[in-house]
């Protein structure tokens, strides 16, 4: 056993945390929307076609936003195909999954659906092979009330109101080689602020979001951005970065602290906005989108499953990046979420991709119920927990040696700050020993409020557990606490994420 301390002052606050924090994605690809949120013939299928057990988690999963349709699959899409009768859509080839693309679910499907479930739409357009104008008729499409050719063809497709979408991304990924309509940072800047300054003219209430790295492994990253940003200074709110995380050659530790290559990431990317914002004199500061984060096993998928994707038979919803998730990815979202907490003063939005299936906090068969992977848990309670200011938190705990990222304390912490309650969100990322936190703060009481939680692995089975359709033995269980003089103490079992709420006394 080890001991930390965590020490607690709920004036001292980094920013507001936004709800947009806890976005999710949906995209045409795999078995996300086909086969997943959307299954006719599965027994729980509503009248429209779509899974009333997948929307029920997804209303549980507490998500606020939806960023769609793509992705990769938006470089090559094209949004008129996806609207009027069903029976006229084309059937036409998705070529960035290999995939065939039915239309079935289309823009109209998906947008009640959202508002069904909760989700605000963000949508993306598509910068790989079309530009602004079809963005601006798509946008005037959705936005416009009425008595032009492309409003009163939405109100002809059944949508009287207009969808009244406000957030838009500017493409997706376009510094990406694999990225259909690929470009150097030159020319999507170009196209970007053309496309955004014809968009704010259809529509000056929507927000844009820019493209930023996908990654922050890619060549140009950190040029593009200040590339980007100076083409587009005083069209667009937000920039957007990409993240993924995996185990790689069993390094658990490396993985364990793959909140503090986020951490990393994010303050590159604010640093570098905050140099650029000066030069340029920008008097409103851009937000950070961080519009797809998650756990995938992107090297097995680059190294194993995309040459027979790209070269077998072109087919429908085929499953794609199924990740099974272990007890360890949930304790990386875990601390990947407390990151983003940590920078809620730059961080204005955020989206775990992807929502259904595809590496995914949900999961479906065709012959079974909707069931919770392990990631479900830590997101799912800390987008219902986490309220008002996230707090600058001092952590006293040991190190551990990382070959990715050197020493980092073995426990990571976020924490909101509404009222008199504080939420903490608690990581071990020592996957050895359980550690002994003790919760306090100078001059203030502490006492706990509400149930503590913990995420770690189930008795008599291994850091490898998975919540399969038969049995989903990785859930949160009560997480035993003790109140000595106004602090909170608690054992974080050896690699676990657990939420405890607090009120100041
Ligand atoms: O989420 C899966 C894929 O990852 C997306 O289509 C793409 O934007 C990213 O590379």
């Amino acid at each position: 056993m080890t001991h930390a301390r965590i020490e607690l002052d709920p004036a001292a606050t980094v920013g507001r945390v936004s709800p947009r924090l806890f976005g999710t994605f949906v995209e045409h690809m795999g078995r996300c929307v086909y086969d997943g949120i959307h299954a006719p013939e599965h027994p729980s299928a509503d009248a429209d076609g779509f899974r009333t057990d997948v929307a029920d988690l997804v209303r549980e999963l507490g998500a606020t936003v939806v960023r769609y349709p793509g992705g990769n699959f938006v470089s090559g899409f094209e949004w008129e195909d996806s609207v009027g009768p069903r029976d006229e859509r084309p059937v036409r080839l998705d070529a960035a999954w290999h995939s065939v693309e039915t239309n079935q679910v289309g823009l109209h499907e998906f947008a009640s659906w959202a508002q069904r479930v909760g989700l605000e739409l963000m949508m993306a357009v598509n910068l790989g092979t079309r530009g602004p104008r079809d963005a601006a008729r798509l946008l005037e499409y959705c936005n416009f009330p009425a008595g032009t050719a492309l409003s009163d063809e939405r109100r002809a497709n059944g949508a009287e109101d207009p969808f009244g979408i406000r957030l838009w991304c500017l493409g997706n990924e376009m510094d990406g080689d694999w990225q259909i309509g690929h470009k150097t940072a030159h020319e999507y800047g170009r196209i970007a602020a053309e496309t955004a300054r014809l968009m704010r003219f259809v529509d000056p209430g929507i927000e844009l979001v820019v493209a930023g790295s996908s990654s922050a492994g890619q060549p140009t990253f950190g040029s593009w951005e200040r590339e980007v940003v100076r083409q587009t200074a005083g069209l667009v709110e937000h920039i957007s970065l990409h993240a993924y995380y995996e185990e790689l050659d069993g390094d658990l530790d490396s993985f364990l602290a793959s909140g503090v290559g986020l951490d990393r990431y994010i303050e590159e990317v604010a640093g570098i906005l905050a140099e650029e914002e000066a030069a340029l004199g920008l008097e409103r500061p851009l937000g950070i989108s961080v519009d797809e984060w998650n756990v995938w096993y992107q090297t097995r998928f680059n190294e194993q499953d995309k040459e027979p994707l790209l070269t077998g038979e072109w087919a429908y919803a085929p499953a794609i990046i199924e990740d099974e998730y272990a007890v360890a990815d949930a304790v990386v979202v875990g601390s990947l979420l407390n990151s983003l907490l940590r920078h809620a003063d730059r961080v204005t939005m955020a989206n775990q991709a992807q929502l259904v299936n595809v590496i995914a906090p949900i999961r479906t068969e065709p012959d079974a119920a909707a069931w919770r992977q392990t990631i479900f848990w830590p997101f799912a309670i800390t987008a219902a927990r986490a309220r008002g200011e996230a707090l600058r938190i001092a952590v006293d705990a040991p190190l551990v040696s990382t070959a990715a990222y050197g020493d980092v304390p073995s426990v990571d912490v976020a924490g909101t700050v509404d009222g008199d309650r504080v939420e903490l969100f608690l990581v071990n990322r020592d996957h050895r020993a359980p550690v002994e936190v003790t919760l306090g703060g100078a001059g203030q009481g502490f006492a706990l409020a509400g149930e503590a939680l913990v995420l770690t692995v189930p008795e008599g089975r291994d850091r490898f557990a998975t919540n399969t359709r038969d049995e989903q033995p990785v859930r949160p269980t009560a997480l035993p606490v003790r109140e000595v003089a106004g602090e909170v103490l608690a054992t974080l079992p050896a690699l676990s994420w657990a939420a405890v709420s607090l009120t100041v006394r």
